[in-house]
């Protein structure tokens, strides 16, 4: 497990007023792969440092009372209504950021790049993020809200389960999950599907 570092002159965000938007959290869980690949599957995320404050999900070893812990904060405005099939909530999936005096809470963005289709998830401090959700089966996906491969307007409330691990640069060379961007095979060659799974403690 790698434990990020951060300058010091983030220090100054905890201390910043915050707004709650995501304020409800979930209990702590830890997030482990499923894969046809049985290296990764049964796989734990890990938070990996990739530059300051800014973490990837790398491969964190088998499930353990060691393995990195995650929560899901919500808020009543992210009810889903009527709740597309087995989601009845959005949220942001997020990690606390330790530091020597203060914990900031790090939510999930998926971090975009115009001329690929491999979004990489990312942990940062803020109070936005991307929204997710865990189904009835305690699988993490991303709401569609429109079928845009069918005549526009279509609208349709859909999990969708993109997730890969690939090797990745954000600051480092990783194997790290990643998201792909559509109804497309990933244009990275090296990525892997998987699904990811909430357990709890
Ligand atoms: C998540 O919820 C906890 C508990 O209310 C709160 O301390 C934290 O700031 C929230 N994080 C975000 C990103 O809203
Ligand atoms: C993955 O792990 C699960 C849980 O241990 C197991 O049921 C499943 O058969 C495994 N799949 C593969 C492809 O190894
Ligand atoms: C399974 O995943 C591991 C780790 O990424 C990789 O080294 C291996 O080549 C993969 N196996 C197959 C059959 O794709
Ligand atoms: C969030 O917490 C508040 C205060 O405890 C509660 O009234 C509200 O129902 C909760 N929201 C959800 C979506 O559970
Ligand atoms: C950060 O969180 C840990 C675990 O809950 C706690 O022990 C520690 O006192 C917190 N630090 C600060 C500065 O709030
Ligand atoms: C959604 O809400 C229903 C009714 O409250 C509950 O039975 C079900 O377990 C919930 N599903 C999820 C994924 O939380």
């Amino acid at each position: 497990m790698r434990v990020s570092t951060i300058a010091s002159t983030l220090a100054l965000a905890a201390s910043g007023v915050q707004a709650q938007y995501y304020a409800n959290q979930s209990a702590p869980f830890y997030l482990v792969l499923s894969s046809q690949n049985e290296t990764l599957n049964g796989t734990t995320l890990s938070s990996y440092h990739e530059g300051a404050a800014i973490e990837s999900f790398g491969l964190g070893g088998p499930l353990s009372t060691a393995s990195v812990e995650y929560t899901f904060n919500y808020s009543i405005q992210s009810w889903q209504d009527p709740p597309p099939t087995g989601v009845n909530l959005t949220g942001l999936l997020t990690w606390e950021l330790r530091g020597g005096n203060f914990n900031l809470s790090s939510p999930m963005q998926l971090s975009y790049t115009p001329s690929s289709n491999v979004a990489v998830p990312l942990l940062e401090p803020s109070d936005d993020g991307t929204l997710v959700a865990f189904d009835d089966e305690n699988k993490l996906t991303i709401l569609s809200y429109q079928d845009d491969t069918k005549p526009l307007p279509n609208y349709a409330v859909t999990p969708t389960y993109n997730w890969y691990v690939c090797t990745t640069y954000v600051g480092y060379l990783y194997q790290t999950l990643a998201w792909v961007v559509g109804n497309a095979e990933p244009q990275n060659p090296t990525c892997q599907k998987v699904d990811v799974l909430r357990i709890f403690k």
